[in-house]
């Protein structure tokens, strides 16, 4: 359904995302595309969904070759982008309606999908409320609903459980394994998380600096680390070359990872392997910390093929950190600020996320790839048909949108209300 061979892409800054993927994702599967943070996941995904271009390689999507035929890739497939992108102002329904629109289905598809999205997603009684009013975890099923309303054939979701709490990433998998198996839906999902990567994938490929690293079903690659696995921590992490070498020297120790001050030791027989070990550790003078023993995971692997544990390459990163360091404090400085840190720390890690405002800003810009379909024009259309068709009072939007709130929602940037209302432009919440 998806077919990637040697795809590249380094952006102008020289940041160099993609570094030769190949990648095939068969019909009916859910393939989870696993990383840390700045591996690659979403600019893969953006060149897969035709919003950003490539510099070499051959893509397919859904049997279209992206460069030949983008529009046709654009009609089979769905999206779900890493920040969320119904629009807050609207109400459900309206947020479908707009959608569908764009995909210049009729209208009584359009009434009829969006009644058959809402109540899929368990979403009817609140369908005519406006998202503002929504949970997190129904804002997440609400854009899902609205990447569906036009029956694609694949769905690409990015991140789709980042920032929502425990209970609400399970019930989201639910829906997700039941667009699968139900409609049959082949999905492509990105996720930092291995708990998700783990239960709702068919097949897991562990990305990393841009490279698929490895891609098995997640039992097979679990399978590819034999035994148990002992995690010892230890307080100095100068005593760990004098453990790592009794430790390499004891029988039965099948292999041994370093991340910081932990060591990794993969044994058959864990349980009869600790107290040994403890010795051995005690002996060669370190201390240990914390011991923890468990069935090899999906971090194990990670750690075999990418040579880190994922689990501190995320630590490490704070993906909002330059967010962090400019939200709320407004006026035009701030760009000029970012633009100067992006050429001082051209190689750091991660990107500053790209905040929504930004997206509309970037669209005309075509340096980066075509733009989507689901951009251009999608504003004025907007605007219109919330004019002639808006069934919610301009008070209640008001209300369900106060000043207060404005910049300190998790969609907030350092672009004031009254600004936005001078330009006409849409604020901190618009469609990708
Ligand atoms: N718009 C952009 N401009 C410049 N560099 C970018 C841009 N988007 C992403 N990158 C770079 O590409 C790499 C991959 O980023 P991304 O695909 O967003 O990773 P992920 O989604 O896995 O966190 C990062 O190292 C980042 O520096
Ligand atoms: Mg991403």
């Amino acid at each position: 359904m998806i077919k990637i061979a040697g795809l590249t892409k380094t952006f102008p800054s020289g940041a160099r995302a993609l570094a030769g993927v190949d990648l095939e994702v068969k019909p009916g599967e859910i393939l989870a595309l696993l990383g840390p943070n700045g591996a690659g996941k979403t600019t893969a995904v953006r060149v897969l969904t035709t919003l950003c271009g490539f510099d070499s390689g051959h893509v397919a999507v859904a049997g279209h070759d992206i460069d030949v035929e983008p529009e046709k890739v654009r009609q089979a497939i769905g999206y779900v982008a890493q920040e969320t992108g119904v629009d807050y102002f609207l109400t459900g329904r309206e947020n479908l309606t707009l959608q569908g629109q764009l995909y210049r289905m009729t209208k009584a598809d359009i009434l009829a999908r969006s009644a058959e999205l809402g109540e899929y997603f368990d979403l009817t009684t609140q369908l005519d409320q406006l998202v503002s009013t929504y949970s997190g975890g129904m804002r997440r099923k609400l854009d899902i609903a609205t990447a569906l309303i036009h029956r694609p054939k694949v769905l690409f979701l990015d991140e789709p459980t980042l920032g929502l709490d425990a209970p609400s990433r399970q019930s989201l998998w639910q829906y997700v394994r039941r667009l699968n198996t139900d409609l049959g839906l082949t999905i492509l999902l990105t996720t930092h998380y291995l708990d998700e990567a783990d239960k709702l994938a068919h097949r897991v490929a562990i990305i990393d600096n841009g490279k698929i690293q490895v891609i098995d079903t997640p039992d097979a690659l679990k399978d590819t680390i034999k035994g148990d696995a002992i995690i010892l921590e230890v307080a100095d992490t100068q005593t760990i070359p004098k453990l790592q070498y009794v430790l390499a020297n004891m029988a039965d120790v099948q292999d041994i990872r370093i991340d910081g001050p932990h060591v990794h030791v993969y044994v058959a027989q864990g349980a009869t392997m600790i107290p040994r070990l403890v010795d051995a550790t005690r002996a060669s003078g370190a201390e240990i910390k914390y011991l923890t023993f468990a069935r090899p995971t999906l971090d194990d692997v990670f750690l075999r093929y990418t040579g880190s544990s994922m689990t501190r390459k995320k630590d490490g990163s704070e993906p909002n950190a330059w967010w962090k360091q400019w939200a709320g404090k407004g006026g035009g400085k701030w760009q000029k600020q970012w633009q100067q840190d992006q050429t001082a720390t051209e190689t750091a890690a991660a990107p500053p996320p790209e905040a929504p405002w930004q997206r509309w800003q970037n669209q005309g810009d075509t340096s980066d790839g075509a733009p989507s379909a689901a951009n251009s024009g999608t504003w004025p259309q907007q605007e219109a048909w919330r004019d002639a068709q808006t069934s919610v009072p301009d008070e209640a939007r008001q209300k369900a949108w106060p000043e207060s709130q404005h910049w300190q929602s998790d969609e907030g940037g350092p672009k004031t209300k009254a600004s936005w209302k001078q330009t006409g432009k849409p604020g901190p919440h618009t469609k990708d």
